[in-house]
């Protein structure tokens, strides 16, 4: 440890300092050859070996990736072949590689010390059939730096550039002017890359930073099932913690909210309470990009009986955005059309159910049709009958109450007169939704994610805001409006989204549970690892259709807040909601990959905003990790154009929670605040329990005491229909009859429910001074200043009980008794849930804190 510790300050110093200024050994030499090359897994990027003679190679860190290429999705693209590395004139590194065999273009990043790299760009220099094995090196007679690359075809290419963001024409050249690699033997066999003579700082430094790295990644993967060795012998610690009521400082009071991504059926056949699965006939191959064939318009829908026919028509559709439609064509009556609903369409005795569909008869006669939710069994659970006129599209609407609970009804559709009539936009919806709104949210999970009492929902992702490819961007305005006319579109996460749950029905439900709306808008990009219509992140949208995209974003602004004489505005009013909806958040960006694309139409939508509508906090994006190339780059963008606030995300180890939760304290007061928009622990294997829980806890304990730089946070994803869950942990886990809440949810709803707006700092003093020790061990301590709650949160994450002192002086507490909530348990345990009791309190306040346990104390002052 004590040599890690040495390590990480050596790195610190070196780092800091360039090469001359470090202290040298006796034994190090001045300078050393450094030799970079591709791994073999083209994944993994650059890597280094040195060697001071040129005959024996030691790789550095034993294959370490120093920078790896992130053009195109993962899985298929994320390749780098053939990097070619030179030191420029700007002293800094250049690297340039080959991507695969199809696209025309290269990569290019730069770095100051070749551990921290710049972000990446793709040039494309037209000529080829491809770019493969370029090569770079400065030409001091022209200024400029020649690249050369060859193609599958054989033939050899040339372009010029000055710094690595504009390129001349490419023209074709003969073999002799190609700029090839050189040939070295490493432990692992001989390989091509580029050997340079550097200081051995360079060398050192590298080497350092993957024994940083290693160190990091071994308190990663900490976990409990090493506490029996890690505290073998430990005796229950004593800690006294003593309240500075003098010091309390005000904390943003917006500090817990919610993150609502459709991802894992999240919407549709989730929180939206639609019964009925492709009520439109929009499903479409392509949602799930052609690998499941029964995915079309007929997804869902079964004709049941004989003598009538079942066909889709797009003919003359309700509307353009919504084609397709069913149509029936009966000789003798007795067949259905059956929905499946999502799994089933789970009723309840007793319960209403609004039946609504859009018909018209297509024969000269109108014509019966028969509605009825029948069991699987086959018993007719409620039933109605409507008539169908010839002409033009009519809503028929119908009320079903249940006559049985039944958990996987159906619904049918019979028609009853010969004939033919087509129908679509088929919806059964109970009236027993969230605040019995229509078109709203289904009850129960609705009320469970309420109960977490969240500031603000952040919505409609994630991914699925900006997209798979320029395609799939979310936009609003495809979203409001008349269910019938909203543009369904493919959800990023292999399925259907409806947009039944749209940007109204999101407001709308952020007023209903108390919560302030956080629209995310894409940056003008789509997601850096869109694998669907092409270049994906590396595109954007066309700088001609941008100054129409930025509108959008002001008209979104417009819709949300504007007067009912404004455009916008009044379409809001007609949906039923002449109110402002009070936006003060708009999120640009989710995750993005930093590249000048990004920061083009980031900085266009960001001034624009912030001209019209200065009392907007736009959030901006700093990439899907709390380090890396698109965390810095993205800090410096929004450093630079005083963007208010910024969208961290990581989802880590529960040991990386343990170990890292001085994160925030080092963070720069004047610089932008933090919305920590995604986080989660999971396991080492994935998967959430109570000690991923126990670990967000504590972490939480350090958000609270930087609430006044860490503004807003929000654990992700929020919901997981079981059977179709794309990503765990999620926090609350649900089928059509069930919700199960994890033990993530009841850490969230702790804190949630007893946030304040100051925060009081304590001095902790324990007993035992192992770092492993104090780690595990915390306290916040806030104030809600509306009901002058005190709120004391201990964290224990220790296997033994911890004797606590909470010294309460100078704060005047207004009874005798407080409300303690305390969760304990096993770690790997997954369903624990808070015991509330009454417990007396005082000024010295004693309590012992279990072993892996999580105390919240609630007590009134004066
Ligand atoms: O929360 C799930 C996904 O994780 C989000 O869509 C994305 O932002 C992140 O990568």
């Amino acid at each position: 440890m004590k040599r890690i510790l040495g390590l990480i300050g050596m790195l610190a110093v070196s780092l800091a300092s360039n090469a001359s200024a470090v202290n040298k050994l006796v034994d190090e030499p001045d300078s050393v050859y450094l030799f970079s090359y591709a791994s073999n897994n083209p994944t993994h990027g650059l890597q280094f070996a040195w060697s001071s003679n040129k005959q024996n190679w030691f790789p550095v860190g034993n294959g370490q990736s120093f920078l790896k290429s992130d053009f195109g999705p993962w899985g298929s693209q994320k390749k780098m072949y053939s990097p070619y590395l030179v030191y420029g004139q700007d002293e800094m590194w250049h690297c340039i590689w080959s991507l695969n065999n199809t696209d025309k273009v290269f990569a290019h990043a730069a770095s100051p010390n070749l551990v921290d790299w710049n972000r990446q760009s793709y040039p494309e220099p037209k000529l080829g059939s491809n770019v493969l094995r370029p090569g770079v090196k400065y030409d001091k007679s022209q200024g400029n730096y020649i690249i050369t690359y060859t193609d599958s075809q054989g033939k050899f290419f040339a372009t010029t550039t000055r710094d690595f963001k504009n390129y001349s024409a490419t023209k074709e050249i003969p073999a002799s002017q190609y700029i090839s690699s050189a040939t070295v033997i490493l432990p692992s066999g001989e390989t091509s890359g580029q050997i340079q003579r550097v200081a051995w700082a360079t060398a050192d430094r590298l080497i350092k930073s993957c024994e940083l790295k290693q160190y990091k990644n071994a308190q990663r993967e900490e976990t409990t099932s090493q506490d029996a060795q890690r505290f073998a012998g430990l005796k229950p610690v004593d800690a006294t913690f003593t309240v500075q009521a003098d010091k309390a400082k005000p904390i943003s009071n917006m500090l817990m909210g919610i993150f609502f991504e459709d991802i894992n059926y999240a919407a549709d056949g989730g929180l939206y309470a639609e019964l009925i699965q492709n009520r439109d006939f929009e499903y479409n191959l392509h949602d799930k990009r052609g690998r499941d064939k029964t995915w079309n318009s007929t997804h869902s829908w079964l004709l049941k009986g004989e003598n009538t026919s079942f066909t889709i028509d797009s003919v003359s559709p309700i509307h353009a955005n919504n084609l397709h439609y069913a149509v029936l064509d009966t000789k003798t009556s007795g067949a259905s059309l059956v929905n499946a609903g999502f799994d089933g369409i789970p009723v309840k005795k007793g319960e209403k159910y609004n039946f609504s569909v859009f018909a018209k008869g297509l024969s000269a006669q109108s014509g019966k049709l028969k509605v009825r939710l029948v069991s699987k069994s086959g018993d007719v659970l409620a039933e109605t009958a409507l008539t169908v006129a010839p002409g033009a599209w009519k809503t028929l609407k119908a009320t079903l109450t249940a006559n049985a609970t039944v958990k996987d009804a159906q619904l049918e559709l019979q028609p009853l007169t010969a004939g033919r009539l087509a129908v679509d936009m088929i919806s059964l919806f109970p009236q027993n939704t969230y605040k019995a709104r229509k078109n709203g949210m289904r009850a129960d999970l609705a009320q469970t994610v309420a109960d977490l009492r969240p500031r603000f929902v952040r919505f409609p992702g994630g991914c699925a805001s900006h997209g798979d490819g320029l395609g799939n961007i979310y936009h609003w305005k495809n979203t409001i409006g008349p269910l019938e006319a909203r543009k369904p579109q493919r959800n990023l996460w292999n399925y259907h989204q409806s947009a039944g749950l749209g940007y109204f029905e999101y407001f709308q439900f952020c007023e209903d549970i108390g919560a302030a709306p956080l629209p995310v808008v894409a940056a003008g990009v789509p997601c850096q690892n869109s694998g669907d219509g092409g270049n994906g992140q590396q595109g954007g949208i066309p700088m001609d259709q941008m100054d129409e995209y930025v509108q959008d974003v002001l008209d979104l602004v417009e819709w949300a807040n504007g007067d009912v004489n404004t455009k916008w505005g009044k379409l809001r009013a007609q949906a039923g909601h002449p109110k402002p909806f009070n936006l003060k958040y708009v999120g640009v960006g989710n995750e993005d990959l930093i590249t000048d694309v990004f920061e083009e139409r980031f900085t266009m939508i960001f001034n624009a905003v912030k001209k019209k509508y200065p009392e907007i906090t736009v959030i901006g994006t700093v990439g899907p990790f709390f380090e890396g190339s698109d965390y810095r780059e993205g800090w410096d963008i929004a450093s630079k154009l005083g963007v208010p606030m910024v969208d961290e995300h990581y989802y880590e180890k529960a040991g990386w929670f343990i170990n890292n939760q001085d994160f925030y304290d080092k963070y720069d007061r004047s610089k932008p605040k933090v919305y920590l928009g995604e986080y989660a622990a999971t396991m080492p294997r994935g998967g959430a329990n109570y000690e991923t829980a126990l670990s967000e806890a504590i972490y939480l304990t350090s958000l609270e005491r930087n609430a006044d730089v860490v503004s807003m946070s929000s654990y992700a994803p929020l919901l997981a229909k079981e059977g179709h869950t794309q990503w765990n942990p999620d926090m609350i886990y649900f089928n059509n009859t069930e919700v199960k809440p994890t033990v993530a949810y009841q850490v969230q709803k702790l804190y949630g429910q007893n946030s304040g707006d100051q925060y009081l700092p304590a001095i902790a003093n324990l007993s035992n001074n192992q770092d492993a020790v104090k780690k595990r061990v915390a306290i916040s301590v806030v104030r809600d200043s509306q009901t002058k709650d005190l709120i004391v949160k201990l964290v224990n994450l220790l296997p033994v009980a911890v004797n606590s002192t909470t010294d309460l002086k100078n704060i005047t507490l207004a009874g005798t008794k407080g409300v303690k909530s305390l969760m304990q348990g096993n770690p790997a345990d997954k369903n624990i849930v808070p015991v509330v009791t009454e417990i007396p309190v005082s000024e010295k306040l004693a309590m012992e804190l279990l072993p892996y346990s999580f105390t919240v104390l609630r007590v009134k002052t004066k």
